[in-house]
């Protein structure tokens, strides 16, 4: 029998790391998330794109549910988010999400959390953010990570220089009707600063099948066998004919050095 979690793998993707874990968002868990993020931040410091955190206690439930069924309902290879409730000793202690659009072709995303306000300034936010990166790092190829956060969130951006991020510009933004600074910063793999905890990942290879990356892997394992099989892998140099299979539109694919050809060897 089709279950939640057979129909959308991320709801029973869970990630281990010491004390930290990562669960996926099901409805049991939508209630006691709508009770933490009644007490995120002071109301005026909006550390948001929206003001969703400001929701009365009877329209929060009902706020994070929508939101979540919202991104429940629009997941897709093309455009998903992964978001995850995040336990800390077993406590709930908030949400760490990646969102991420035309992954397969980009491997590119952007992180964003909170936690409840007692659990913040403890270490747990620099924790998840380490966890969730070294998590799409290693599990799922991202290249790059972005987020973003404003210039007057000194927390949020305290953890994500921990994590390895760098800066990456900044831009004006509309917040609430007035200006605010929105600072970009972006996390290079060889960057990453790690958990002092291993990962252990439960739910894997349904979760990477959902993102398209198995139907990926095969794709390019059919095609670097079809170009073995018909072309040798000799360089093509200036002024001579292009090889066959190139011309077909191979182009890039079937390079051993090109990443794209090495990460298919790694997940295959
Ligand atoms: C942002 C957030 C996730 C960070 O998690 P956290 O557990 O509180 O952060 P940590 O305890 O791991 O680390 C915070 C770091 O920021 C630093 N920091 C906190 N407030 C600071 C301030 N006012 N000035 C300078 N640094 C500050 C801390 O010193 C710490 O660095 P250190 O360990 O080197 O001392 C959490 O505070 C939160 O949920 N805030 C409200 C929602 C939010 O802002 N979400 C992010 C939106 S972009």
């Amino acid at each position: 029998m089709s279950t939640a979690p057979s129909a959308l793998p991320l709801l029973a993707l869970r990630i281990t790391a010491g004390p930290v874990e990562l669960r996926g968002i099901t409805d049991d868990l939508l209630g006691l998330i709508a009770d933490l993020a009644l007490d995120i931040h002071d109301p005026d410091f909006m550390p948001f794109f929206g003001p969703w955190s400001l929701s009365s206690p009877q329209d929060m439930p009902r706020v994070v549910a929508q939101y979540y069924w919202g991104l429940r309902a629009s997941f897709s290879p093309a455009k998903w988010s992964a978001d995850f409730a995040v336990f800390y000793e077993g406590e709930l202690a908030g949400v760490q999400g990646f969102a991420a659009t035309d992954y397969l072709i980009l491997r590119t995303g952007e992180t964003g959390s909170w936690l409840g306000r007692r659990f913040q300034g403890k270490g747990i936010g620099t924790a998840m953010r380490q966890v969730i990166c070294a998590f799409l790092i290693d599990h799922v190829g991202a290249r790059h990570i972005a987020s973003a956060a404003f210039a007057d969130n000194p927390a949020s951006l305290a953890v994500s220089r921990k994590t390895g991020y760098a800066d990456n510009g900044s831009e004006p933004f509309n917040r609430m009707g007035k200006p605010a600074t929105l600072r970009r910063i972006v996390l290079e793999p060889a960057s990453l600063v790690r958990y002092q905890h291993p990962l252990t990942v439960d739910g894997l290879p349904p979760f990477r099948k959902s993102i398209g990356l198995e139907e990926e892997t095969a794709r390019l394992s059919r095609t670097v066998r079809c170009f073995a099989l018909s072309e040798p892998l000799t360089p093509h140099l200036p002024g001579q004919a292009r090889p066959v299979a190139v011309e077909r539109g191979f182009r890039g694919i079937c390079r051993p050095a090109h990443p794209v050809f090495q990460r298919a060897s790694r997940f295959a």
